[in-house]
């Protein structure tokens, strides 16, 4: 089994990216071969400012190291490295009908919004695509937001399959429930378009500034309070040990407890977890040469499955295995 996912470099990754993605990823990463990347191409599609996606995409970089990826195992690399993806690209782009992606969720949300839309971002699911079955992927770890993207890049490789003979693996979504859409600041999808995430990487003052601002209703501390329904309980269920959940969920139920309290158990679970992955995430983009070595050593393995995947669906499709002239 092979399990790949993709983070893009549009901001310092939040709480949806780790829970929703990276650390399921992580997990993925003991028992399976792991291929991670940074989704620098499809950044482009929305930020393009050479020193940010520069910053970036080293920052997403850091952020799987500092978490627990380890790269003797585990292949971390930026997706412009691999050009070949951009070639798989467009034979896939051939085999696909402009309905499908008319139809895709992003770009029928930039068009309601009246965005001015880049061919690019009409493309973004097929280059999504192409990241995937180019390394033979099985499973892919997402947030339920691409879950329309996996499927999409799954109906791709068999409209390409169909034509040219077995040449793609069909890859599968791999979803947790409670990790599905994580709420941000105002119980909506954490998300950098609605301006309601939680960097992950935030010193601890601000850190419990955003916490503070997270949205509750106006109850008082003497009113009992609903646990359910509290967007500081929903993102606490997932930082707490089971027994502080059951414990502050007792405490909204009864008189006497406000809202600032649970804000400051939610920002003491957090700063627990993320405090000392912190240290190391600094130390890394300070340093530079851990982040390069692992970034070049990932390169080098996803290129070479690249390569190979490449040059079938080139084969099948009726051009040379490899272009005549060798890449100079
Ligand atoms: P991106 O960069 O928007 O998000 C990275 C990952 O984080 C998940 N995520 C969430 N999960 C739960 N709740 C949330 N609020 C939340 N916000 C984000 C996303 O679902 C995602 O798994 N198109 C992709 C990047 C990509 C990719 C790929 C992913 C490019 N190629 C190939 C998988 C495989 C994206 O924009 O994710």
């Amino acid at each position: 089994m092979r399990v790949l996912t993709g983070i893009k470099p549009t901001a310092m990754p939040h709480v949806g990216n780790l829970l929703g993605a990276i650390e399921p990823a992580l997990r993925l990463q003991e028992e399976h071969e792991a291929f991670y990347f940074i989704a620098d191409y499809h950044a482009l599609t929305t930020l393009q400012d050479a020193a940010k996606m520069r910053q970036y995409r080293r920052e997403v970089a850091a952020t799987w190291l500092a978490l627990g990826l380890d790269p003797a195992r585990t292949a971390l690399f930026d997706q412009s490295d691999v050009p070949e993806v951009a070639e798989l690209t467009w034979l896939l782009a051939c085999v696909l009908g402009t309905g499908a992606l008319e139809r895709a969720h992003a770009f029928k949300a930039a068009q309601a919004d009246g965005r001015e839309i880049n061919v690019g971002t009409f493309l973004y699911p097929v280059l999504m695509a192409a990241d995937i079955l180019i390394y033979d992927s099985n499973l892919v770890p997402v947030g339920k937001d691409q879950k329309q993207h996996v499927e999409m890049a799954r109906d791709m490789a068999i409209a390409f399959n169909h034509r040219f003979g077995e040449v793609f693996v069909l890859p599968e979504p791999l979803i947790r429930d409670d990790v599905a859409t994580i709420p941000g600041l105002d119980g909506r999808k954490m998300s950098k378009s609605y301006g309601n995430t939680v960097e992950l990487w935030l010193p601890e003052k601000q850190l419990r500034k955003k916490i503070m601002s997270i949205v509750t209703d106006s109850k008082g501390v003497e009113d009992v309070k609903d646990p359910e329904t509290c967007n500081v309980f929903a993102l606490y269920k997932l930082f707490g040990t089971p027994e502080q959940v059951a414990e502050l969920a007792a405490r909204y139920r009864a008189p006497g407890m406000g809202y600032g309290h649970a804000k400051q158990a939610l920002f003491e679970a957090m700063e627990t977890r993320l405090g000392p992955a912190r240290a190391r995430y600094e130390a890394l983009l300070a340093e530079g040469t851990e982040l390069d070595a692992a970034l070049e050593a990932g390169a080098r393995r996803a290129r070479g499955v690249a390569a190979g995947v490449l040059a079938r669906a080139r084969e099948a499709s009726g051009f040379r295995r490899a272009p005549r002239l060798p890449i100079p």
